[in-house]
């Protein structure tokens, strides 16, 4: 297969370069001795500024191999930085445990970072022949190729259809149930080579792309993770308080979307006309520059979302 490399002599693991920084920093305006989640610390980037602002810090990341960047952040911000293992949705209780009532704000940098993508030996990414593991959380039970050799047809098709079109997705399904059939199913060269059956194409993003996004997406149920995380965190945020979400593929993004929209306030006192109270009074949404594209190209699909919850008198 001439498109994977060999995942030998890989040593350059490229650091992480928080995406869409500027404007998280501009627009939701962290600052001194505010409270702060990033549920995605990641390199720890973005929580580095968060830092630098003044705030103070729980950072989650479910990958065990952010804990020694965070224990590197740790030796400059010592007690106003905490990390904790484990998943987003789960922040009521990483604050509970921090004894946190309330934050000012919630980051979620959604999706993996570079230096995960960038690791041959996760299997994330097609550009080496590697196990098709593709789990965060090496500690979670099941693996890609658990999933697709687990899955019927039909369940594959709808795997698939999170980032392709039906047609598409049950192609692919199909793919993949041949590919098992004849034994040949365990790496992300194997997934390469049946997909590119499937679907021989002259288009620039390489046919590979959406359906490992797919994949990643669902062995990690991403999707449930990001739906009860929302929720949770809009409890946490004290009025006032920013609810700030990166996502980087359109089925969250459109999530994130109606979330922020399903819980607005409108107008405020004897105007307002839904919505319970503790609602968000406004939201935005930010892209990155053309600037920041060229320098770091996987920012392209990035969007940023931010919502602020109501002030008291707002109320
Ligand atoms: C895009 S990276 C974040 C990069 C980070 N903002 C930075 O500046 O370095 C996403 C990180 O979130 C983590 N992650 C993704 N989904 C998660 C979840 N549901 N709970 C906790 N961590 C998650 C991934 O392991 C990854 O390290």
């Amino acid at each position: 297969m001439r498109e994977l490399q060999s995942a030998k002599g890989v040593t350059d693991r490229r650091q992480h370069e928080p995406v869409l920084l500027r404007e998280l920093l501009a627009a939701a305006e962290p600052a001194e001795g505010e409270r702060w989640i990033d549920g995605t610390f990641g390199f720890g980037g973005h929580a580095a500024a968060l830092l630098e602002r003044g705030c103070v810090v729980l950072a989650i990341d479910r990958d065990p191999s952010a804990a020694p960047r965070a224990a590197l952040l740790q030796e400059t911000w010592r007690d106003r930085l905490r990390f904790v293992p484990g998943n987003f949705a789960d922040m009521a209780e990483a604050a509970r445990a921090a004894g946190w009532q309330s934050v000012d704000g919630v980051l979620l940098d959604l999706g993996i970072s570079s230096g995960q993508l960038d690791d041959p030996s996760r299997g994330f990414s097609f550009r080496w022949d590697a196990p098709l593991d593709m789990r965060m959380d090496p500690s979670d039970p099941r693996t890609a190729v658990d999933l697709l050799h687990e899955l019927d047809e039909l369940d594959l098709a709808r795997l698939f259809a999170v980032t392709t079109r039906p047609a598409e997705s049950r192609r692919l399904a199909r793919a993949v149930v041949r590919a098992r059939e004849r034994g040949r199913l365990r790496t992300t060269g194997d997934l390469v080579a049946a997909i590119g059956a499937a679907r021989p194409s002259r288009r620039r993003v390489h046919p590979a792309t959406r359906a490992f996004l797919a994949l990643r997406i669902a062995v990690n149920d991403e999707l449930g993770s990001l739906e009860r995380a929302l929720p949770a965190a809009l409890r946490l945020l004290a009025p006032g308080g920013r609810l700030a979400v990166i996502s980087f593929q359109s089925e969250e993004d459109r999530r994130v979307k109606h979330f922020l929209r399903e819980h607005r306030q409108r107008g405020s006192g004897a105007e307002k006309i839904s919505g319970a109270p503790g609602g968000f009074a406004r939201e935005a949404r930010f892209l990155p520059s053309g600037e920041e594209i060229a320098r770091n190209p996987r920012s392209r699909s990035a969007r940023l979302r931010i919502g602020w919850k109501e002030r008291t008198e707002e109320l």
